[in-house]
C-alpha cells in the first residue's frame, strides 16, 4: 500500500485518549484524559496531556471525544466477485451453512479480471476505514487454481502487505474426486505462484474442507517456502487441529466456535492467537459463539475481525463485532476493544500498529462519542468522525469522496 508524505500536526483535547501501552496511561488500555498527541513523518511522536503539547505543530481539534487506536483486522476474505445473498436468505429461512457455498464465490472469481477484483477490495477497504479499521490483512482463497490464486494475491498485495495464501479454502471443485492431488497442487505449483506476493499461509481445517493432516501438510510446506502460519479451524465442529497449530506456532487459529477444555488450557500457553469473529457466528446462525470468556480467563490472547467474505459473514464493521463481543461472548468492552486494536496486532504479529505509544504507526480514529464503550452501547450507529493512517486522514464523516 503506497503512504503518502503526511503533514505533521498535533491532535489536541482528546477527552479520552486509549493508547493501548500500560506505562502511558490507566489499565491495560493505558488511558489517559484530557489527552493530545503529536505526528511526525506519519508516527506518534509524543503523547501525554493535552496541556503540554508542544505548540508548534499545526493543531487539530478532537472537541474532547474520544480518540482510540485504528483497528488490526487480522481476518479477511476481500478477494471476490460475486455476490450470495440468495444463499444467505435461504440461511435464515432454515438451510444449514456449509463450507461447499465457497465454490459458488470460486466460479465468479475465476471470471474476474485483476482489475474488477482490485475496485471490489478497495470498496470493502474504504467501509473498513469508516468503520475506524486501519491495518488489514487479506485472503486469497476464492480462485482454487494456480492462475486465479496467484491473481488474488498480487491483487491483495497491491492493498496490503499482509497477504495470505489460501489456496487450501476447500478442494477445488475439479479435484473433487482426488482430494490429494489438490493438496499435492497447493503446496507445489500453485505455492511456488503464490509465495512472491504473499507473508501468510492458511488453511481452512473443517468439516467439508481440510483434515489435521492434510492441513499440517500444507502449512508445512508454506512454512518451508518462506510464509508464517496462520488457520481456521473448529468453526463447523469440534475438531482435533488445536494440538497442530500450537506446535507449528500459527500466528492466530481463527473461528475456534467449537473447543475444548484442552483446547482453551493449550492456546494459553502458546503464542497462538484465538482469533474470534463473531459476526460470522451471528451471520450463520451458529449454535453457539467461541468461549472468549473461558480463553480470556485461562489467559490465552484473543483477537476480534469481522472475517468479511461474501458467504459466511459480509460484514467489514469491527465496532459491530466489538458489540457482538460484549453483549454474545460476555467479554467486557475493554476487553473486546483491546481485542480489536492490539489483539490483531498481536496475531499479525506486529507491534507498530494496535497501540499508541512513541514510534508506533499513526493510524488513529476520532469518535462523535465520549467513551469507546458507545461500541456496545450503542450498537448499529456509526460513531467513527475521523479515521487515520500513518498520518494522513484516509476517511472524514460527511466528506463527499
Ligand atoms: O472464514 N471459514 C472459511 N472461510 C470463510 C467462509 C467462506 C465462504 O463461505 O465463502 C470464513 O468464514
Ligand atoms: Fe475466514
Amino acid at each position: 500500500m503506497s503512504i503518502n508524505k503526511s503533514v505533521d500536526f498535533s491532535l489536541v483535547n482528546i477527552g479520552l485518549l486509549v493508547t493501548n501501552d500500560a506505562e502511558l496511561g490507566e489499565g491495560p488500555l493505558g488511558l489517559i484524559e484530557n489527552a493530545a498527541l503529536s505526528v511526525v513523518n506519519g508516527k506518534i511522536a509524543w503523547v501525554g496531556n493535552s496541556s503540554s503539547v508542544d505548540k508548534s505543530l499545526p493543531t487539530v481539534e478532537a472537541y474532547g471525544k474520544c480518540v482510540i487506536p485504528g483497528f488490526v483486522d487480522s481476518h479477511s476474505h476481500l478477494i471476490f466477485a460475486g455476490d450470495r445473498s440468495t444463499e444467505f436468505a435461504a440461511r435464515m429461512a432454515g438451510v444449514p451453512y456449509s463450507a461447499g457455498g465457497i465454490k459458488v464465490t470460486t466460479a465468479a472469481t475465476r471470471s474476474a479480471t485483476a482489475d474488477q477484483l482490485k475496485v471490489n477490495a478497495a470498496r470493502l477497504i474504504a467501509e473498513m476505514q469508516e468503520s475506524g479499521t486501519t491495518t488489514i490483512e487479506i485472503k486469497s482463497g476464492y480462485g482454487l487454481d494456480v492462475v486465479t490464486e496467484e491473481r488474488s494475491v498480487k491483487v491483495a498485495a497491491e492493498l496490503t502487505s499482509e497477504v495470505t495464501y489460501l489456496g487450501a479454502h476447500v478442494i477445488a471443485p475439479e479435484y473433487s474426486s482426488e482430494p490429494d492431488t489438490y493438496v499435492d497442487l497447493v503446496c507445489g505449483e500453485m505455492l511456488q505462484a503464490c509465495q512472491p506476493h504473499s507473508k501468510w499461509i492458511d488453511v481452512f481445517c473443517d468439516r467439508g474442507a481440510f483434515t489435521v493432516e492434510q492441513t499440517r501438510k500444507i502449512l508445512k510446506a508454506g512454512i518451508s517456502a518462506g510464509l508464517k502460519p496462520r488457520v481456521h479451524l473448529n468453526q463447523l465442529e469440534q475438531g482435533e487441529g488445536i494440538q497442530m497449530a500450537v506446535e507449528l506456532d500459527c500466528a492466530s487459529a481463527d473461528h475456534l466456535t467449537f473447543l475444548t477444555d484442552q483446547d482453551i488450557a493449550l492456546l494459553a500457553n502458546s503464542q497462538t492467537v484465538a482469533g474470534l469473529v463473531p459476526a460470522c457466528d451471528f451471520s450463520t446462525r451458529s449454535a453457539q459463539y467461541p468461549r472468549a470468556r473461558d480463553l480470556l480467563d485461562a489467559g490465552a490472547a484473543v483477537a476480534l475481525s469481522p472475517d468479511c467474505n461474501p458467504g459466511s459473514s459480509y460484514t467489514t464493521n469491527m465496532p459491530f463485532s466489538i458489540a457482538l463481543a460484549v453483549r454474545e461472548m460476555h467479554m467486557t468492552v475493554d476487553e473486546a476493544l483491546y481485542a480489536a486494536t492490539k489483539g490483531g496486532a498481536k496475531a499479525l504479529r506486529r507491534s507498530d500498529v494496535g497501540q499508541l505509544s512513541v514510534g508506533s504507526n499513526a493510524d488513529f480514529v476520532l469518535l462523535n462519542a465520549p467513551t469507546y464503550v458507545h461500541f456496545a452501547y450503542r450498537p448499529g450507529v456509526p460513531l467513527i468522525s475521523k479515521t487515520w493512517k500513518d498520518g494522513n486522514v484516509v476517511f472524514t464523516k460527511g466528506a463527499s469522496s
